[in-house]
């Protein structure tokens, strides 16, 4: 989502509408403003895309002095004029747009449904705004500090309230927010780019931190109260560099967004004791999942080599047999789907033809079909039983990234999920695998803070036309993603095969100084794969192998080159060994000169079969 506010003599609306259009790529849900008008606080807002909201507002503007703008990726509630941002409270006095989740929300809005509050919408924003309302005793900045204090989870905020309609108010726990300086005016915006076109003089502001803005003031304060001073930050990007949030290329930049999708797509999925996943969106009710005989997972691309790791998951924490297709293929052959088959469909777009036309073959049959995919409002969400959404947030660049990391966490939620009910896994078992997935994002981080090896490797394989993955269990799986990558950017010819694999036939292709890469991050068949790695060595292949630090020493006696990853539990191990191999494929285009996020041939979402 993106947020945008604006305090000034300037026409609101337009600035609103302006920010909001630098913000779009955010989320196209839909969108709205909210203005001090002289007949007080007024809302306008539409679902869809912008220029609904753009066409509303011709017909009946607003004018005001102050306002906060929205523009919405669903995440809690469809997509609806209802659901969409901004939120009021029910004297309708104050107004909040929000990014990000609060965790608690349900107990908040139950708490507060019990004390006579009412609500319009699904959204936890709405439980937000009617905290503030019910905390407001003539002080809204001490209002909002002390609704702040019973919301859990990560999110930024903008509010107003018709009492003190000088003041602006914003909030950041944990989802961005910067504070524009302008003269006689300010802004706030969720990404700089939303105020670019009015201020390059920001404040950023940090977790837990919030600002108080009038037209010709901004007051920074922790949320308890203590203030702050903070140097201005001149921004020098340009418009194109601000949209990518300072990188070069989207796809760069959402790489770097997967530790924040991994958080994004726990929370409020793990309970507080860090024992127990609770998926509290699902229909399937656990006697379904009791019944469940077999499991079927259809997608496209890279969701489909998202589903290769999730499925094999499943099979190992659940013991149910779970079947892969590629979309386009599944309905052709006539799978074998009953009422007791559950079918997991996994797409990012969730428009993708084939993928959708697989989920109407399951449901044809009688199967409960769940989607994993990262748009609440797509098709395939709309017609699947249940969806779990992946909150990596829009993915702009053609190959995908976080959305595919995401769907990994999406699995593996899932997994444990199932095996809760089923009772395949003890509760020790369940919280163990937590801590390790709750370590992940960090452990992305880690890798993403120095990718100087990766780089130089990248621009070794630019040089040559064919190269070759392997790897073994759930490393098979990683690294066809990792081939994909690298074809759908780099224009290198590779394969990805299964280590044990690659001598029956393939290794014909092996001669002289053909790169391989070797993932190694299962250890009960690293020896295995040794082997393997001596057959491509004999022929002359030149040997990188991508395993934890403590093995690189006595690999280094069977390959060329080896890059060390974090470690993790085997069956997590994807979420982290992938990330090498998107950036191997990021800096292979680059040194090719390519154009990264708009590779030739390709689309974002296929709509076509
Ligand atoms: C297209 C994209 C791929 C993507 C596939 C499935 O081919 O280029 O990157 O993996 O569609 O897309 P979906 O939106 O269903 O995940």
């Amino acid at each position: 989502c993106g947020i945008v506010g604006y305090i000034g003599s300037r026409d609101t609306q337009t600035v609103l509408i302006e920010g909001l259009k630098k913000l779009e790529y955010r989320g196209y849900d839909s969108a709205g403003i909210a203005v001090f008008t002289p007949e007080g606080l007024k809302i306008s807002k539409s679902i869809g895309r912008l220029a609904n909201l753009e066409a509303k507002l011709e017909d009946a503007p607003l004018v005001g002095s102050a306002g906060i703008g929205h523009t919405r990726w669903a995440t809690h509630g469809k997509p609806s004029d209802v659901n969409s941002h901004p939120h009021t409270d029910h004297t309708q006095k104050f107004s909040v747009v929000h990014n990000g989740i609060v965790e608690n929300y349900l107990e908040l809005k139950e708490e507060l449904i019990g004390q006579g509050y009412t609500f319009a919408s699904e959204t936890d924003t709405e439980v937000i705004v009617n905290l503030i309302a019910r905390e407001y005793k003539g002080d809204i900045v001490k209002a909002v500090q002390q609704a702040v204090t019973y919301m859990r989870g990560a999110f930024a905020l903008g509010v107003l309230t018709e009492y003190e309609p000088s003041k602006l108010v914003a909030v950041r726990q944990a989802s961005p927010l910067v504070i524009g300086i302008g003269e006689g005016e300010n802004f706030i915006g969720s990404d700089i780019p939303a105020i670019l076109n009015y201020t390059r003089k920001v404040y950023i502001l940090n977790d837990g931190e919030m600002a108080v803005l009038t037209e010709n003031s901004v007051e920074l304060m922790t949320i308890e109260g203590n203030f702050i001073s903070r140097e201005m930050t001149n921004v020098e990007w340009d418009e194109v560099t601000a949209e990518k949030g300072g990188y070069d290329h989207f796809m760069l930049k959402e790489i770097h967004e997967q530790p924040k999708a991994y958080r994004d797509t726990m929370l409020g999925r793990i309970d507080a004791s860090g024992k127990k996943v609770v998926l509290p969106e699902l229909k399937l009710t656990d006697e379904q999942i009791r019944n469940i005989t077999n499991i079927h997972i259809v997608a496209c691309g890279t969701a489909y080599h998202a589903g290769l790791v999730g499925g094999s998951v499943i099979e190992q924490l659940v013991r149910i047999p779970v079947a892969f297709d590629v979309a386009s293929e599944y309905r052709y052959r006539s799978p074998l789907i009953t009422p007791q088959t559950l079918v997991i469909v996994v797409s990012q777009s969730g428009e993708t033809a084939d993928t959708l036309a697989a989920l109407r073959e399951a449901h044809d049959n009688g199967a409960h079909v769940i989607a994993i995919t990262n748009v609440v409002g797509s098709s395939i969400a709309r017609d699947a039983d249940d969806v779990i959404a992946t909150l990596a947030g829009p993915e702009i660049a053609v190959a995908s990234t976080k959305a595919y990391s995401s769907q990994l966490i999406a699995f593996y939620l899932f997994a444990l999920y199932l095996s809760q009910v089923r009772g395949t896994q003890t509760e020790a078992e369940v919280a163990h695998i937590i801590a390790a997935m709750q370590a992940l994002p960090e452990q992305v981080e880690k890798m993403l803070d120095n990718t100087d090896a990766i780089k130089t490797y990248a621009e070794e394989i630019s040089k040559h036309e064919h190269l070759f993955f392997i790897g073994r269990g759930m490393d098979y799986a990683v690294v066809q993603e990792g081939s994909l990558k690298l074809k759908e950017i780099s224009y290198i010819h590779s394969e990805a095969y299964a280590a044990g694999e690659l001598k029956h036939g393939t290794l014909a292709l092996i001669e002289e100084g053909i790169p391989v890469i070797a993932l190694i991050t299962q250890e009960n068949v690293m020896e295995k794969t040794v082997s393997n790695i001596k057959e491509v060595k004999a022929r002359g292949g030149a040997v990188m192998a991508i395993t934890y630090d403590e093995h690189i020493p006595s690999l280094l006696k069977s390959v060329d080159q080896a890059l060390a990853i974090p470690k993790t539990l085997p069956i997590l191990s994807a979420a982290l060994s992938v990330v090498p191999l998107q950036m191997l494929a990021y800096y292979a285009s680059l040194a090719r000169g390519l154009d990264v996020d708009k590779p030739r041939n390709l689309a974002k979402s296929v709509t076509v079969e």
